[in-house]
């Protein structure tokens, strides 16, 4: 005996979504008290979710299915086509384990000297700059750390055209118009790029690094045995690639963060070690980046007294869940220790999905992403001083993705 999911009546909610952007659900998970609601969105009816059990459920990979949700806007920017984020079930294992044996420590260790190497040659650069864009650098920043890492040579002279194109697949897919279609070109152009070189490596012309992304990528073989077609391989390269430049972005909100809350700063000054993983945590949770997650429910199943029908659009708010008050106590407070004692439920703190790595679609990157965070965190706060001008930090909740207005200058930097 079913019931009616608490419903937002009206013919399509598209423009409320991106009207409110950040907080949709969570805005409406308050309206109708409840943490499951059905609305109408690109045209078609769907459910909308945020919490823990929502979670949980979600996560379930017999009750939803990824293939043929993403929107070809974001499959043709953020994601690329036929990668990683559209197999279900043992396509998916399989492909996700080859990513994941790119997330060994030695591998992260690698990632953290490589990282440290590419601030010092920044800060070195900035010490005799009038103004550093901080955005702008970080983005540059991490596509030499990408590209060293993964084992893909760059140029000196291609830097900056590389990190426009692949910092433009992670900022255009929402956007509209120009913006929009210079994503889509830039896929195009980074594709071939790294198309090349995966043709290169299989016929032994480039050594990348054993064990690197473009070395495991290109000589990866699907359950058939059969290596990836060139550019599912490039696709899946740049899965790599694009989500480390896409780091600025939690780069800038540590920055923000530490502008914001000096005691904060103080504590990562006297103790850093400990205490950079609990903050870098908390800028993860607390500040906007990616909003929800999209799948489609696989067959019917009742949740809660509700009906899932199969084929239903179903999104779960990752954002709301992060700044729930059944799982948080004063989600609003940037309040890093909250992380010390922490009891770590995958599907409690999800900025970058939930669940597990190989069974589900949580981020393969969240190592490589703290890992990076915690080294840079270090620099600003104790390897370097600066001055921060008069500017706008705000930060939206509606763009996607947030970044704070001004994109953090400083002026004056110097080495501590
Ligand atoms: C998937 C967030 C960094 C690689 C995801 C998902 C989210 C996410 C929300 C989707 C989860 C789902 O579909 O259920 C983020 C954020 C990052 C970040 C906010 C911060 C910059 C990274 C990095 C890498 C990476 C650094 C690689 C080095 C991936 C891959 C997937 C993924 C391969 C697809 C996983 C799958 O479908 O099984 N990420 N990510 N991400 N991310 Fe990240």
């Amino acid at each position: 005996n079913l019931n009616q999911m608490p419903r937002e009546e009206g013919i399509d909610h598209s423009l409320s979504l991106l009207r409110e952007g950040y907080l949709y659900i969570l805005n409406r998970r308050k309206s109708f008290a409840s943490n499951v609601f059905e609305t109408r969105l690109l045209g078609q009816k769907a459910i909308c979710m945020g919490g823990k059990e929502a979670a949980e459920i979600f996560y379930d990979d017999k009750k939803f299915l990824r293939n043929g949700v993403a929107p070809k806007r974001v499959q043709k920017t953020l994601f690329g086509v036929g990668g990683v984020q559209s197999l279900d079930n043992e396509a998916h294992t399989h492909r996700k384990k080859m990513f994941m044996s790119l997330m060994t420590s030695d591998k992260l260790d690698d990632l953290k000297s490589i990282t440290k190497k590419q601030w010092e040659n920044a800060v070195n650069k900035w010490e005799s700059t009038e103004e550093v864009i901080l955005y702008e650098e970080s983005k540059e920043i991490l596509c030499r750390i990408a590209c060293e890492w993964a084992g893909a040579p760059l140029l000196e002279e291609e830097v900056k055209e590389r990190t426009k194109q692949l910092s433009s697949l992670f900022e255009s897919p929402i956007a509209i118009g120009p913006e929009h279609w210079k994503g889509r070109h830039s896929r195009k152009i980074v594709e071939v790029w790294v198309a090349e070189m995966i043709v290169q490596v299989r016929e032994g012309k480039m050594k990348p690094r054993k064990g690197s992304a473009l070395h495991t990528i290109s000589l990866h073989q699907d359950l058939g045995g059969n290596l990836l077609d060139v550019e599912l391989a490039a696709v899946e390269v740049v899965n790599i690639l694009r989500p480390i430049v896409a780091i600025a972005i939690y780069i800038n909100f540590a920055a923000l963060a530490v502008h914001h809350y000096p005691k904060e700063k103080e504590k990562l000054t006297l103790g850093y070690e400990q205490y950079s993983q609990l903050f870098v945590q908390e800028v993860r949770r607390y500040y906007p980046f990616f909003p929800l997650v999209a799948a489609k429910v696989k067959n019917d199943f009742s949740w809660k007294g509700y009906n899932f029908e199969k084929g239903t659009l179903t999104l779960l708010d990752l954002y709301g869940t992060n700044h729930d008050t059944e799982i948080w106590d004063n989600p609003e407070i940037f309040r890093p220790e909250r992380f010390a004692d922490w009891k770590g439920s995958p599907f409690s703190f999800i900025p970058q999905g939930a669940g597990d790595y190989l069974l589900g679609h949580r981020c393969a990157g969240e190592f490589v992403t703290t890992e990076i965070m915690k080294v840079s965190l270090d620099y600003l706060v104790n390897q370097i001083k600066y001055n921060l001008p008069k500017q706008d930090l705000s930060y939206s909740m509606v763009s996607m993705p947030s970044i704070p207005h001004s994109k953090i200058i400083l002026t004056n930097v110097q080495r501590i």
